[in-house]
């Protein structure tokens, strides 16, 4: 018996296809109910009772790896066989389910983010993922020993000079900076990386908008007025909002900003932590070290920035609770999103 399972694992190991024909081949072998692994599982009950469970294990394993090797070999054989494959394909069929996909729900409020700033002048920005260590932390202000800088927090690339995948999207405002003169009013979407297990409340890859805007005369008023307009469009007119003082290295002064808890609305629930308020972004005045860092007169100039988690906002819209429900692409995940466009 074991012997037929290693002749048979070092058959599947060997196996290829080059074409439709074979992979159906292989599939009948080793695949269908009437495969060979099929009949070994038939001589299952011959095996005494002490012995079984082993088997059973091994022959899972079995099963198992025919199953990777034919989705392998479905990939081989329709990339080295593309030419003979679209001959046969009929490109006005209907899709095969007949079931049109849906947008992502993190798109779907990226974009619903952006309507709401870009309708009160902001502009779009975008910048590098890969960046390196003046753009992501010296510009902005975080002391030499800063513990985001550290080993747990970011994915170093190279070390000395040290290149990373940015940690927040305020790498975009770096740059930014740098190559206009104020006024700028832009927000900056996209995908931020920190070195987390991953876990129903945290994960490694994430998605960010911040935001920023520089010109003569801009106060903490205007950033308040702006996230309050922002926080009542994205939630509703009813959303309650409020600021609390915090601390970031790059804003003086900073203030994390709370709406009144969409799921409960305020009367206390484990997401709210029975507070009835939560978190949706960080805030502050860009702390004038940081401007100066990037050619801006601080003197003549002030300026806003904020930061935000699409996650976070679409938990609260959508109330989806696991964090890794974003990434893994299970389509009953996603088919629940069909209605949005
Ligand atoms: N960059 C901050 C973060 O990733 C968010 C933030 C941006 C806070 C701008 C204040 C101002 O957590």
């Amino acid at each position: 018996m074991q012997d037929k399972v290693d002749s048979i694992l070092a058959e599947i190991t060997n196996a290829s296809a080059v074409n439709q024909a074979e992979l159906e081949e292989y599939r009948l072998k080793f695949i269908s109910k009437k495969s060979v692994i099929g009949a070994l599982f038939q001589e299952l009950k011959n095996i005494p009772n002490e012995q079984k469970k082993d088997f059973g294990i091994k022959m899972n394993e079995l099963k198992q790896a025919a199953q990777v090797k034919f989705q392998e070999l479905i990939v081989s054989a329709n990339s080295t066989n593309s030419v003979e494959s679209s001959e046969h394909v009929d490109l006005t069929l209907p899709p095969a389910d007949g079931e049109p996909g849906s947008m992502h729900p993190l798109n779907y409020v990226r974009y619903q983010i952006i309507e709401v700033f870009e309708r009160i002048g902001f502009n779009v920005a975008d910048g590098p993922e890969i960046e390196d260590d003046w753009h992501n932390f010296t510009a902005l202000n975080f002391p030499e020993n800063h513990p985001a800088r550290e080993m747990q927090d970011t994915f170093f690339i190279e070390r000395d000079p040290d290149i990373l995948l940015r940690t927040h999207t305020s790498n975009v405002q770096t740059r930014l900076m740098l190559k206009q003169k104020p006024p700028i009013r832009s927000i900056m979407p996209g995908r931020v990386f920190r070195n987390e297990a991953i876990s129903a409340r945290a994960h490694c890859v994430f998605h960010q908008v911040e935001g920023l805007y520089i010109d003569k005369n801009v106060s903490f008023v205007d950033l308040k007025q702006t996230l309050y307009h922002f926080a009542k469009e994205m939630f509703g007119k009813e959303t309650k909002v409020r600021y609390r003082p915090s601390y970031f290295p790059f804003t003086e002064p900073s203030a994390e900003i709370d709406i009144s808890c969409q799921i409960c609305h305020g009367d206390g629930c484990q997401l709210c932590k029975y507070t009835g308020w939560v978190e949706i972004a960080g805030s502050g005045m860009v702390d004038p070290n940081v401007l100066s860092n990037c050619g801006i007169d601080p003197e003549e100039y002030t300026g806003f920035a904020f930061g935000m988690g699409i996650e976070r906002i679409t938990q609260l819209k959508f109330r989806v609770n696991d964090l890794r429900l974003y990434t893994e692409n299970d389509v009953r995940f996603l088919k629940q999103f069909r209605t949005l466009h």
